[in-house]
């Protein structure tokens, strides 16, 4: 008899998941990369013990259709990108299809979402891949995506986690390249119920830095802005009040 084997499905989902969460805040990451594709202007992460046993992500983006809410947990499911060909042109930050199904099949996945075509907004939540509702339920325009008991079926990955604060100064890192990155979106993170920033999502970076590393540092930052025939550079620089001996607090976001 042959040495090899085909795993069977539930097997490989994990393996697959494993691909795409790592730890608490890859989930952070896909979870806001798919409200900023969702145009999203404001988006609030919450999360407690370090993302372990909760995060929720809640955004004000145009939503999902009712009947494209379950296609949306399913593997290579995406809005973004239908052919091969739209592989050479992607603008979103998302486009495998992965990341939902993915995220819940190694947690307890809840989404509810609504969008401006529909009065009722679907309520879904899939554990460990496995569908466990799927109803209609009033809420706001948006989605918002709450992932719990991470890891709960894959006792491996679970074991590797580090400390709750070290899990949650990944995340906090996380949200503040997404905010900095995107100062035309409020962006708001609440670890373990404090508020930690609120960025105001008017579209002046400076602002942004303000909400996200305080008064002293943004205040501290010359502007910069160059052009040249093919490439543009803007963003704050530190003055020298702000040097540091290291690459921490650099921030580069290109495109
Ligand atoms: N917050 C959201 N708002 C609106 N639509 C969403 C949201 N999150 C997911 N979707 C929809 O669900 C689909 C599947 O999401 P998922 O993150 O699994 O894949 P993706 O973003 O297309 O690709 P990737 O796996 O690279 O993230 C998306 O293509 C999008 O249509
Ligand atoms: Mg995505």
């Amino acid at each position: 008899m042959g040495k090899i084997n085909v795993l069977d499905k539930a097997v490989a989902e994990k393996i697959a998941a494993g691909e795409v969460v790592e730890r608490p805040s890859s989930v952070v990451k896909e979870l806001v990369e798919n409200s900023f594709d969702a145009q999203a202007t404001s988006v609030t992460v919450e999360i407690e013990h370090g993302g372990t046993s909760y995060i929720r992500v809640t955004d004000n983006g145009v939503g999902i259709m009712p009947e494209d809410v379950s296609v949306a947990f399913l593997r290579h499911a995406t809005s973004k990108i239908k052919d091969e060909g739209d592989l050479e042109g992607i603008s979103t930050l998302g486009f495998r299809g992965e990341a939902l199904c993915s995220v819940s099949a190694v947690s307890r996945t809840e989404m509810l979402t609504r969008t401006a075509n529909n009065d009722m907004g679907v309520y879904m939540v899939v554990e460990g891949g496995e569908t466990k509702e799927n109803r209609t339920a009033g809420c706001p325009l948006g989605t918002t995506v709450t992932v719990r008991n991470l890891f709960f079926n894959t006792p491996a990955r679970m074991k590797f986690l580090k400390k709750d604060a070290t899990e949650a100064a990944y995340i906090t890192d996380i949200c503040q390249r997404a905010a900095l990155s995107h100062p035309e979106i409020s962006f708001r993170y609440i670890r373990d119920g404090r508020d930690i920033f609120f960025t105001p999502g008017d579209n002046q970076l400076r602002n942004t830095v303000r909400a996200v590393f305080g008064k002293d540092i943004s205040q501290a930052m010359l502007d910069v802005e160059e052009k040249t025939g093919i490439y543009s550079i803007k963003g704050l620089t530190g003055s020298n009040k702000l040097s540091r001996p290291n690459r921490n607090m650099q921030y580069f976001f290109v495109n």
